[in-house]
């Protein structure tokens, strides 16, 4: 069956490649598209097997490519021959197949019929260099005989309902802590109701944070490098990228982009902690345009990559309801099984001997066993969020602290250690 292609092209040289595609054996033009739109309405339509596209498509984006890719249209990269820049913008987008004009027609009749959407899958990290190309100079966690060398990190996506049931106190502490057991950490706040991790740590209102990086991979120009650049280091061994500044931008971070941060994050860190918002809800499905931003992308990305799952639930009546309906929820979207926290626990909400009647009603209405428990610890919290700092810094012999510091242990492989703060944090005021 001969191959269909779909081409978006320059429009200077568009014609003569067309002329060329359409007359090799095997290969037929589905349709010329005039623009991004065209093409991606043409790939909805199912009009095509294959997308011939050039850099200089307006608009061109890794959330147009994935687009593509999941109506099952492979992409190849066209430019004239000499236009190197062209190629290699493409490549950092994803696209690892290309042809040029002065493509011979046997390689072209190849490269078309053999690219499928499958055989062709877009890089989510950024290309490896083109020969000449200088390979990033990241100033990448430094590792040193205690730590050895991360290969790919462990991403932990912790995720709660709604409720503010402690979902960022436990990510930036445990991130903290994983980071004082000698593990480098990217930590990465993609809630996007309301970031919260540059204002618990005091990191500059300006940081550019998620935002700018989503944008950098739209652009196709993020690679590890500007990650580590975006990346602040709070603390030895410790990252953050930042979130968006306010709810309203929640467009700006959408699903491809968060997926490549996830995963240029696993080379820069031996753990890649996400603070997760608490919408699961895939609101594709009501609104029939399927290119539109969707508003819990960046959570639903974050739990499809996760390694392990920390589903954070608040000991009170409410927040145990809630957890139990989040168990059957966030299965039907993150792979891991969660591990559940019950945080904030007191007699005070549930009665006396509250970590045994938790544990009983977890097992008995979620099915939920090995639950970890973080203590209710008012001063704790106070002191942390007063100063802008981590527990580990403004209230190292706290209880939730210690709590927070096993379950880092546990999550790392290690005993765990209670005392001293192990290196302590460049403090980056807000003015
Ligand atoms: N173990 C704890 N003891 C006392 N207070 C806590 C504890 N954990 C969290 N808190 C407090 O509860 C509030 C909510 O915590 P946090 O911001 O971590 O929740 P969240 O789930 O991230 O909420 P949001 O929906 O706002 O993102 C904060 O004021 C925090 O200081
Ligand atoms: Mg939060």
């Amino acid at each position: 069956m001969a191959t269909t292609v779909l081409t978006a092209l320059g429009h200077d040289w568009e014609g003569s490649m067309v002329q060329v595609v359409d007359q090799l054996p095997g290969v037929t033009v589905g349709r010329r598209c005039v623009d991004l739109a065209d093409l991606l309405a043409a790939a909805s339509a199912g009009l095509g097997d294959v997308a011939l596209v050039s850099a200089d498509l307006r608009g061109l984006d890794r959330d147009a490519l994935a687009h593509l890719r999941a109506h099952g249209v492979a992409v190849v990269g066209a430019s004239r021959d000499g236009q190197e820049a062209q190629e290699r913008h493409l490549r950092q987008l994803g696209v690892e197949r290309h042809v040029h004009t002065g493509t011979p027609r046997e390689e072209l009749v190849d490269v078309l019929t053999s690219t499928t959407a499958a055989s062709a899958p877009f890089v989510t990290g950024a290309g490896e260099p083109l020969p000449g190309e200088d390979p990033p100079t990241a100033p990448i966690v430094p590792v040193t005989d205690e730590t050895p060398e991360p290969q790919r990190g462990r991403v932990v996506a912790v995720w709660g309902p709604t409720g503010a049931p402690g979902r960022s106190t436990l990510a930036v502490n445990l991130a903290s802590e994983l980071a004082g057991l000698g593990q480098p950490v990217v930590l990465v706040d993609l809630d996007t109701y309301g970031a919260s991790v540059a204002q618990l740590l005091s990191v500059l209102d300006e940081a550019p944070g998620i935002a700018a990086a989503a944008r950098a991979s739209e652009l196709g120009t993020l690679d590890l490098a500007s990650l580590a650049r975006l990346a602040v280091e709070v603390a030895p061994r410790f990252r953050v990228v930042t979130g968006i500044p306010t709810p309203t931008r929640w467009t700006e971070v959408r699903s491809s982009a968060v997926e490549q941060v996830i995963d240029l994050c696993r080379s820069l860190a031996a753990f890649v902690v996400l603070d997760c918002g608490f919408g699961i809800e895939d609101d594709e499905e009501l609104s029939y345009d399927t290119t539109a931003p969707r508003r819990n992308a960046a959570t639903l990305t974050a739990l499809d990559a996760a390694d392990e799952l920390l589903l954070v639930g608040a000991a009170d009546p409410v927040g145990l309801q809630r957890m139990v309906r989040a168990v059957q929820a966030v299965g039907q979207v993150a792979s891991p099984t969660p591990r559940p926290v019950v945080n904030r626990l007191r007699a005070g909400s549930v009665g006396p001997d509250p970590r045994r009647r938790v544990a009983e009603s977890m097992a008995r209405f979620a099915g939920l066993e090995d639950i970890t428990f973080l203590p209710d610890d008012q001063a704790g919290v106070d002191a942390a969020v007063l100063a802008g700092q981590t527990l580990a810094e403004a209230a190292a012999g706290s209880p939730l602290r210690q709590a927070i510091a096993a379950l880092a242990a546990d999550l790392a492989g290690v005993a765990a250690p209670v005392g001293e703060v192990r290196g302590r944090r460049r403090l980056l005021r807000r003015a």
